[in-house]
């Protein structure tokens, strides 16, 4: 399973990055404006950072046109770039148009198997379903993920399923038991699959066994 991180962050991709558990970053326009900087001056920076790993930016155009247009600009940045589309019936066709020319595309805001099967036949590399968003509105976010695994498996499309807007560790621990390509995470929960109380109580006991030893040798 391939692990993103969600968020346009220079410090957190660093981190992650040196842990050497990083395969990619994806960004929405909310995460871009949270950084404050030129996207334009932002987006190089995270592009360059990331390399060769790919790095999802996301068309802010509504209209099929304009974002064919954002997204060839877009992926003249780098070849690294995967272009996020929204699921609407203009950003379909932008997709189908978008993979005949060989760009790479992440179909984002799935809430649904149907959204995400039409941007798999539209020829999409990446679909997103929004695990979070689904749970917050008493859905389930998991499940989407499951069905979506499941009808990929009984067509065998090339479209990978990034699951996103994760929350938990216990969201990405369940859509790892789905076998999904890839989860992207908020830093704050890439951080805490690494906790366990009982890891922290082990270190502590190795440490104060080791130090008795030291004291009772005279050392
Ligand atoms: O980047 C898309 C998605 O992961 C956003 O997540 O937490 O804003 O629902 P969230």
């Amino acid at each position: 399973m391939k692990i993103y991180l969600d968020t346009a962050n220079l410090q957190e991709i660093e981190t992650a990055l040196k842990w050497g558990v990083l395969d990619g970053v994806t960004t929405n326009p909310t995460l871009i404006a949270r950084e404050g900087r030129d996207p334009d001056i932002h987006f190089k920076d995270i592009l360059k950072l990331v390399y060769p790993r790919p790095v999802s930016l996301e068309v802010v155009s509504e209209d099929a046109e304009g974002m064919i247009k954002e997204a060839r600009e877009l992926s003249n940045l780098s070849d690294n770039v995967v272009v996020k589309i929204p699921m609407t019936p203009d950003g379909i066709k932008a997709v189908t148009i978008l993979s005949n020319e060989g760009i790479k595309t992440n179909v984002t805001l799935i809430f649904t198997p149907m959204q995400a099967l039409l941007a798999a036949k539209a020829g999409a590399t990446y679909v997103s379903p929004f695990m979070g968003r689904l749970d917050d509105r008493g859905w389930d976010g998991v499940k989407l993920v499951e069905e979506i695994v499941d009808i990929f498996w009984n067509y065998d499309f090339d479209t990978e399923i990034i699951a996103a807007s994760t929350r938990s560790v216990r969201h990405v621990k369940e859509v790892a038991l789905l076998g999904v390509d890839i989860v992207t995470m908020p830093f704050k929960v890439l951080k805490q699959m690494f906790n366990h109380p009982l890891t922290d109580e082990g270190i502590e006991r190795f440490k104060s066994d080791w130090q008795a030893l030291q004291q009772k040798l005279g050392k």
